[in-house]
């Protein structure tokens, strides 16, 4: 048992109120046998808190998250969830697939972001503890948001004893189509609320990077970091605005990016089967009833999305993201917490 009476590895689940139409949400957390947590929701199988020892030995949670479900759902910068049928943005809103375009929602003006209006984050999910795995999952109906073939999705979460937090995405599709899952955990390292991440440092282990135009679209063009201030080949301070996704050529589980906070000691490494990491520095966070009475500002917290490339269907050059039908997806995340002098 650990210091709060709970068996460690096992995930136990509490009511966490209703949504707007009625729907139950359920919290599931789980620690380790050092009593370090992670809690994740059901609404929008949504990472909700990671609490790790500091320096001192003390838990501190490194996740920002909201206490209420009113504040997921009316917040619009998807704190902690699970971002699909495609993470980022689809210039144009629309895919083309063996020639035939598919019109897709277009939620951000003339394109769509992180899935359309309410893509995978605001779906209430179903869960099943297995072990010592949490599996939630949904099927996305055929048309969703504009995309073509029914998807049988699952997201799988475990924490392990030396405070590795795993999430592995499968999906399955009936008709050829797009698909780019992700989470959108924004981590303070130093504790959601306390103050920002620009004492962090970031370590990130691409050489390149896909351009951006001014509307943050891709252009299409993927470009070396190196003498750019997106060189983070070194780890370096974060303490300038950042939204970018940086490109991974290796394939299999890699090291994608180290996290570090010099104030609490705590890192974190990310890694992933995935070739591409949006790193997005939370510069327009607005978040005014967060988790605890917190308040979150502008670089509050900094998002690690290991994904596909954005609008990566549009774009030869780049990794497909095609599901093909009957052929199965599967991506993994891992985010492992240790500590520093
Ligand atoms: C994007 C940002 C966006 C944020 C919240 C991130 O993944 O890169 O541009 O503002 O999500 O929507």
């Amino acid at each position: 048992m650990s210091q709060t009476g709970v068996q460690p590895g096992v995930w136990i689940a509490r009511p966490f109120g209703t949504t707007s139409t009625g729907e139950a949400v359920t919290c599931y957390r789980i620690e380790n046998s050092s009593g370090a947590w992670v809690e994740v929701l059901d609404y929008g199988c949504t990472l909700r808190g990671i609490g790790v020892p500091d320096k001192t030995g003390q838990l501190i949670d490194v996740l920002l998250g909201y206490d209420n479900i009113g504040d997921y759902e009316s917040g619009d910068a998807y704190l902690g969830a699970v971002i699909g049928r495609c993470a980022g943005r689809i210039a144009g809103a629309k895919i083309t697939l063996s020639g035939k375009t598919y019109p897709l929602s277009a939620n951000c003006g003339d394109y769509q972001l992180h899935g359309g209006f309410r893509g995978f984050s605001r779906y209430v999910w179903s869960a099943k503890i297995r072990g010592g795995n949490l599996v939630l999952r949904r099927r996305s109906p055929d048309g969703e948001e504009g995309y073509p073939g029914n998807l049988e999705v699952s997201v799988t979460f475990s924490w392990s004893n030396s405070s590795v937090l795993s999430v592995e995405f499968t999906a399955f599709a009936d008709q050829d189509t797009v698909v780019s899952l992700t989470n959108h955990p924004y981590f303070n390292l130093s504790g959601a609320g306390n103050g920002t991440i620009d004492k962090h440092t970031l370590h990130v282990f691409a050489d390149e990077y896909t351009e951006l135009d001014e509307r943050n679209l891709i252009t299409g063009r993927i470009l070396q970091v190196e003498n750019t201030p997106l060189d983070f080949l070194r780890a370096k301070p974060l303490d300038f605005p950042v939204d970018y996704n940086f490109c991974f050529s290796r394939t299999g589980l890699h090291s994608a990016a180290r996290l570090y906070s010099p104030e609490s000691g705590i890192a974190m490494e990310l890694s992933t089967t995935q070739p591409g990491l949006q790193v997005y520095t939370g510069d327009f966070l607005s978040c005014p009833s967060a988790k605890g009475g917190a308040v979150y500002g502008p670089r509050s917290g900094v998002a690690l999305e290991a994904q596909g490339w954005p609008d990566a269907a549009a774009w030869p050059a780049f990794p497909s993201n095609i599901l093909r039908q009957d052929v199965p997806y599967q991506q993994r995340i891992e985010f492992a917490f240790s500590v520093r002098g």
